[in-house]
């Protein structure tokens, strides 16, 4: 399928918008259980980095699998797919210089180690969102947990479908034993000298 394809150059170079943007591009790869808090500290992150003057982006998993991803199950293959179009629509992000922030379950070592192939290690950092599934399940802000130990819900990650923890992310955060606005600020401290 890719042959007879030829790569076109560009004459505006991901150096050239970083430095327009003044801004190191970065992908910040959460990962966690569903109900970990990935999209929140995702969101708070991102709004802390745009109030702060930097161009920041993210992609969060039930937004993206509402569109681009609407044809995709949670099968594992289908999750496979799903991690490897967010990878390259994030890689298409650093080219643009931004600061990219995923919010997807990406249960699979695998999965995310093509991630951060795809996007260049350099680009990749990956934050493992560890709350533990009795604190997710008992969160259940969704209600799909109910609905997966009923069996209404198959591959439910933790409960039929295995979540394989990073065994080296660059960070770890647990949200059980801090405040959100706490994890956000230590977040954004961590990250601070990687992105100017
Ligand atoms: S991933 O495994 O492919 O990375 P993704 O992050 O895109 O998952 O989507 C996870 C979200 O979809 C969850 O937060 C939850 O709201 C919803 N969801 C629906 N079905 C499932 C399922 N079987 N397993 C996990 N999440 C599911």
């Amino acid at each position: 399928m890719t042959t007879n394809l030829f790569k076109q150059e560009t004459l505006v170079s991901r150096e050239d918008r970083m430095k327009s943007k003044q801004q190191n591009a970065l992908v910040i790869w959460f990962t966690g259980l569903s109900g970990s808090g990935k999209s929140t500290l995702a969101l708070n992150l991102n709004k802390v980095l745009h109030d702060n003057g930097y161009y920041s982006y993210l992609l969060d998993g039930d937004n993206v699998r509402l569109g681009l991803n609407a044809d995709l199950d949670f099968t594992d293959s289908g999750r496979k797919e799903n991690i490897r179009r967010i990878a390259e629509v994030a890689k298409l992000f650093i080219d643009a210089g931004e600061i990219v922030l995923t919010a997807f379950v990406s249960p699979f070592e695998e999965d995310r180690e093509q991630a951060k192939n795809i996007i260049g290690a350099e680009h990749f950092l990956e934050v493992f969102v560890n709350t533990p599934l009795e604190e997710c399940e008992a969160r259940d802000v969704k209600g799909l947990y109910k609905k997966a130990r009923k069996g209404e819900i198959k591959h439910f990650t933790g409960i039929d479908s295995p979540y394989e923890q990073p065994q080296n992310p660059d960070i770890e955060i647990k949200t059980n034993e801090k405040s959100i606005t706490e994890c956000t600020v230590e977040l954004y401290q961590t990250i601070r000298t990687k992105i100017k």
